[in-house]
């Protein structure tokens, strides 16, 4: 075990922290654009079965695993595993957050440059300018680049105060900032004129749109919406203090994080139904589709608008912000421990790594056949490498060692606090994580290559 490695301050310190590494663009920028694609309601319902079937089951496995050996991932899945082979499972998930973080940085950047441009009224224009705005900007050579590496310093400089003055205070702070904020743009967008309309596409599900490969992409979100897969929560529930119930907190995030995401839906599709666009616009929704929203809806108060499309920027920069720290963490935590460096030092070479990433994935939008990979630009490539694959395989591997691998007595310990804790639920999780969640996660991997 490492001395003096800190830890959380406070229970409450805990859930913001970790619902903050939850809660980003996967919640207000993803998840619309998925469930306007793949049929409102119903996706949601599969989605949320998902989160409770899958997810809940997976983040409190990776919990398990993190807390047992209060240390850096690569080193939590080896000493649960009892192997140092097992160790390799972590630094997959080390390597995940790191690719992760590279593009998550490119769009974040790109929140932040909106933050701007709406401040000082860029944004306003016909639908074509907006458009058209959005394209030469996220394809032009340096800019875009430029605001993914300021998000990574941004990242870098939380991250080096450590987690009680660094990680804990930023969460305290900007996780209430960030429910306010939205609360403010879902009530504005649901007073609007036919925002009925959008209440009913979330509330009211169409089954006629839901094909096999939706089951996956509401699988893929509710892990990258969860941080799963990856040692985040691992890296993070080595933070964790012994008394902290490992089950609860989980729930308490999963259903923290999936309210956040049903206000984002709540917050974007009356506001564009009312606006009378369309909701299936894909990932470029936000940056497309809802300055237009904001204004067409607004249209009979602009300085409405105005401070909204602010606010909504800043709401996105926010949330990205908290799960960039996050994904900086798990390669700090490692680097520092393992390499026996400082954290300084550790969180100097993963703001290097990533910001190389950054750039390239940045690059890409405007040149994809420069830096692009089977065919698609690496943004696209390393998020559907990432959310499809990796995630889901990193899940997969964290269950059945927790499941099959390690020891029971272990497992049970931390799941009850050393028996402290009545642990009615032990044996229903450990069923999901023994043969629920890999069966599961097997199945649509296997729908996916075609072989059944
Ligand atoms: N969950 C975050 C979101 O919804 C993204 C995220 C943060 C993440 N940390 C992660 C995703 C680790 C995968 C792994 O935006």
């Amino acid at each position: 075990m490492i001395k003096d490695r800190g830890t959380f301050g406070s229970k409450l310190g805990i859930i913001l922290a970790t619902a903050g590494s939850a809660i980003g663009l996967g919640n207000i920028w993803r998840f619309p654009f998925m469930t306007g694609h793949n049929g409102g309601a119903a996706f949601i319902i599969i989605y949320l079965v998902c989160v409770m079937m899958l997810g809940v089951p997976g983040m409190i496995a990776e919990f398990v695993v993190g807390r047992h050996s209060s240390s850096n991932a690569a080193r939590a899945y080896s000493v649960i595993g009892n192997s140092k082979r097992w160790g390799l499972v972590g630094v997959l998930g080390i390597l995940t957050s790191t690719i992760i973080l590279g593009f998550y940085a490119v769009v974040a950047g790109w929140c932040v440059h909106y933050l701007f441009v709406s401040v000082s009224g860029q944004l306003a224009g016909t639908p074509e300018e907006v458009s058209h705005y959005f394209t030469t900007f996220s394809s032009s050579a340096l800019q875009p680049a430029l605001f993914g590496i300021v998000i990574i310093l941004a990242t870098h400089l939380v991250v080096v105060r450590g987690i009680r003055s660094g990680i804990e205070r930023a969460s305290k702070f900007l996780m209430p900032l960030l429910f306010l904020l939205l609360l403010v743009i879902v009530v504005a967008s649901c007073l609007l004129p036919g925002a009925w309309r959008g209440v009913e596409f979330l509330l009211k599900p169409d089954f006629s749109k839901v094909t096999a490969s939706v089951f996956l992409e509401a699988l893929g979100q509710a892990f990258f919406s969860l941080s799963l897969g990856t040692a985040c929560l691992c890296t993070f529930a080595s933070y964790f203090g012994r008394t902290v119930n490992l089950g609860r907190s989980a729930l308490q995030i999963a259903l923290l994080d999936t309210l956040i995401a049903i206000l984002a839906g709540l917050m974007i599709f009356p506001a564009a139904f009312s606006a009378g666009i369309s909701p299936d616009a894909g990932p470029s929704l936000i940056f497309i589709t809802l300055p237009n929203v904001f204004q067409q809806a607004f249209s009979a108060m602009p300085v409405v608008g105005y401070v909204i499309s602010i606010l909504f920027y800043a709401l996105l920069s926010l949330a990205a912000l908290t799960s960039t720290i996050s994904m900086h963490e798990i390669g700090t935590a490692f680097f520092h421990e393992e390499l026996h460096i400082s954290r300084r030092g550790g969180a100097w070479i993963l703001t290097a790594i990533t910001s190389v990433i950054c750039v390239l994935c940045s690059l890409s939008v405007g040149r994809p056949d420069i830096f692009g990979l089977f065919g698609m630009a690496l943004l696209d490539f390393c998020d559907m490498l990432t959310a499809q694959y990796l995630l889901p395989v990193g899940s997969l591997l964290t269950c059945i060692l927790v499941g099959w691998i390690a020891e029971h007595k272990t497992v049970r310990g931390e799941f009850t606090n050393g028996d402290t804790l009545p642990g009615r639920f032990f044996h229903l999780w450990l069923l999901c994580v023994k043969y629920i969640c890999p069966a599961c996660i097997l199945l649509i991997f296997l729908h996916q290559l075609g072989v059944i």
